[in-house]
């Protein structure tokens, strides 16, 4: 496609609007910063995706997050929450992601055997991020289940009506929590949310929830992903592994490179024409949805050289795994420390590991915005 027809029309996705999938490093980026392509989602697409009477209220609250708005609304939410979500209390985080790495090791040791997703890279960022919103220690293995299906429904629209009831609790569930909250403040990123404020202009109670729920969705699988890419991409590269192992100075560069090169977010989430837009002979016509492919503009070979090449010592790597333009991810700073000190705690105490099972027998998620393996025995 990124060669031959690089504004390529489908049919092939779960939704009935007219959608276009971009796949080149150029277009990608300039799309991603286009004013003429919208965040906000076409009333008609949220009835068609949650027909269902409690559902559509439900998601549609949840789903009215700063990722699906557009400024002046967009910069209003991004600047509340980037005042609670600060690189200090990303970077304070660095002991206690260490010792849930290690504890989820200390396991893995014990049983001299892993599925890497389940019992490593899918743990770890639920853990932390549970830890960070301030989720009471009772509440986790719920919280977990929660997320759990939230994430599986975002992932399979098809399958979105089964979780109604999880949906609905959730929300409940988290409405009662920010009441708690906001009668007695602590040292989590909800009692920031609450107190965050710029001019006397706060986040209200009905913009909280869709972004506890966006911090939830936005920031689990992507990071489950870039761990289990990762670790999935030195296995199939042990030259690069030794290397790593040999020179973990080198784990900068390679996080980088895992992102490039097997990114955890295949497609960039959905963005609308606003207008008529003509791209290499094609139009794309207002309100049609386009799809710009991440993944491939990361191995474009006009921007990499030797895209399909896994060195961990790539220099010159402006990858666009985490996005472009204003939706940049806001969670990038933590994604890169989870992913690093998830994979170098692996190096240093499991000298030797390997896949049980061929490699054609792993099962991708079925799921076409993300890029992982379900397991990895
Ligand atoms: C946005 C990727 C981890 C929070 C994005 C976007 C991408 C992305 C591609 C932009 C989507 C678009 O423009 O359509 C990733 C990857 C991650 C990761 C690859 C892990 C390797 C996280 C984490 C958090 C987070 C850990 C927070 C806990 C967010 C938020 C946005 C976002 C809040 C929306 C920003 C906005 O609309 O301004 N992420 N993400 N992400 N990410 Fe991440």
């Amino acid at each position: 496609l990124r060669t031959d027809d690089p504004v390529h029309y489908t049919t092939q996705v779960p939704f009935s609007n007219p959608t276009w999938i971009i796949t080149r490093y150029d277009d990608a980026i300039s799309l991603l910063k286009d004013k003429r392509l919208l965040k906000k989602t076409p009333v008609t697409f949220i009835e068609e995706q949650f027909s269902e009477d409690s559902l559509q209220s439900d998601w549609a609250n949840l789903f009215n997050h700063m990722l699906n708005t557009d400024p002046p609304d967009h910069s209003r939410l991004r600047s509340l929450v980037q005042k609670a979500f600060t690189p200090r209390m990303v970077e304070n985080l660095r002991p206690r992601i260490q010792d849930i790495a290690n504890q989820l090791l200390d396991q893995v040791v014990k049983n001299n055997q892993m599925d890497l997703i389940q019992d490593y890279a899918f743990p770890l960022p639920i853990i932390v991020i549970s830890e960070i919103l301030g989720i009471p220690i009772e509440d986790r293995s719920q919280f977990r289940h929660w997320s759990n299906a939230i994430i599986y429904a975002f992932n399979r629209p098809d399958r979105r009506k089964q979780i109604i009831p999880e949906i609905v609790n959730f929300n409940h569930y988290l409405k009662e929590l920010v009441a708690k909250r906001q009668q007695h403040l602590q040292d989590d990123l909800i009692s920031a949310l609450i107190q965050s404020s710029i001019n006397s202009d706060k986040l209200s109670e009905s913009e909280i929830y869709p972004m506890i729920f966006l911090l939830i969705i936005a920031g689990h699988e992507t990071t489950v992903n870039l761990i289990g890419n990762g670790l999935f991409s030195l296995l199939q590269h042990p030259d690069q592994c030794e290397k790593l192992r040999n020179y973990p100075y080198y784990i900068d560069t390679a996080i980088e490179e895992f992102l490039r090169y097997m990114s955890p977010v295949e497609f960039a989430t959905n963005r609308w024409a606003a207008e008529e837009i003509h791209l290499h002979g094609k139009t794309i016509a207002k309100n049609d949805l386009v799809l710009i492919s991440l993944a491939s503009a990361n191995r474009d070979p006009t921007q990499f050289p030797h895209p399909n090449h896994l060195d961990i010592t790539r220099q010159k790597n402006e990858h666009i795994a985490f996005g472009k333009g204003i939706h940049f991810c806001l969670g990038a700073p933590l994604a890169r420390l989870e992913g690093q000190i998830a994979i170098q705690t692996l190096l240093q105490r499991i000298p030797q590991f390997e896949l049980s099972v061929d490699r054609d027998q792993l099962e991708w998620q079925a799921t076409f915005l993300m890029r992982g393996f379900k397991s990895i025995p």
